[in-house]
């Protein structure tokens, strides 16, 4: 399938949110399963659900519609997104990515990703935050296939710092002050849904990965394309198949991010005023 989102479905999207809000948004939000919460910390909030925007997929999973919200956190105008598109619901890439594309035009520079993600590297426990430093993207595609608009980014982008080591950093030092651990690790995206069996772990921990998830990677591609500026962290919600003698279960992801739900939350507050510049 070749890339069918053009810029004027992009500029169509995000003159609707314009239409919306007098906000100018600077940092974009993608929160993932359970960290939804710091939507509740908005100030000033215009919510918009998916489904009147044009062009925007609606959401298959979660048990309510997604919704775009654009207020302000901490002083700084963010557009966040409650509810994100998994391949696994059968979207291509382009359009699991189409929200980034969005955020750029309505003025986003940095963009913070946030994912439940299964902990490869064994000295990883369940609860832990860790900040993404690199990823593999295992899911099979890309959501830069197809024609190339130069309008948008390079036919070839470089993903040689594709998560900001500026942004790493300044999440690392906030950490810090707050007395909060966090890990710093590889995160390999594949597509889902199944959890990995034992020997595709085993696999993923041989090829260098750390952390392991079904989100993210097509995002931060679009992201990286768009010359937004990444900072990606992952709560390991569950050592992944094969470390524990124990199944797998969205219920366990749920439970380890209401847990540290309240950590995470400060971590990315004190964060994202920093992230804007
Ligand atoms: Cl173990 N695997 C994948 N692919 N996604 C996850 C996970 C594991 N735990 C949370 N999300």
């Amino acid at each position: 399938m070749v890339n069918v989102l053009t810029i004027g479905m992009i500029k169509e999207a995000a003159d609707f949110i314009r239409s919306k809000t007098n906000m100018t948004p600077k940092v974009g939000l993608i929160l993932g399963s359970g960290l939804g919460v710091l939507a509740d910390h908005l100030q000033d909030a215009v919510s918009i659900a998916y489904s009147e925007i044009p062009y925007f997929p609606v959401s298959t999973v979660e048990g309510h519609a997604g919704e775009l919200l654009i207020g302000s956190l901490n002083g700084t105008p963010v557009v966040l997104m409650k509810g994100r598109f998994h391949m696994y619901e059968g979207y291509g890439p382009e359009l699991t990515a189409f929200p980034v594309r969005v955020m750029k035009e309505l003025g986003v520079s940095a963009l913070l990703v946030t994912n439940a993600a299964g902990g490869i590297n064994t000295s990883f426990n369940p609860g832990d935050l860790m900040l993404i430093s690199d990823h593999i993207n295992l899911t099979g595609t890309n959501p830069l296939m197809g024609p190339n608009d130069n309008a948008l980014g390079v036919r070839f982008p470089d993903m040689s710092q594709a998560y900001s080591r500026r942004l790493r950093e300044l999440a690392r030092t906030t950490a810090k002050q707050q007395g909060i651990s966090v890990q710093e690790g590889v995160y390999a995206g594949l597509l889902g849904p199944t959890y990995e069996t034992p020997a595709e772990i085993r696999m993923l921990r041989t090829l260098g990965g750390d952390a392991v998830g079904m989100s993210t990677v097509s995002e931060v591609i679009v992201a990286r394309h768009a010359g937004i500026e990444v900072l990606g962290i992952s709560c390991i919600s569950n050592m992944a198949a094969g470390i524990l003698d124990q199944p797998l279960s969205h219920d366990e992801v749920m439970e380890t991010t209401d847990r540290v739900r309240e950590q995470f939350l400060n971590l990315v507050l004190a964060i994202i005023p920093d992230m804007a510049k």
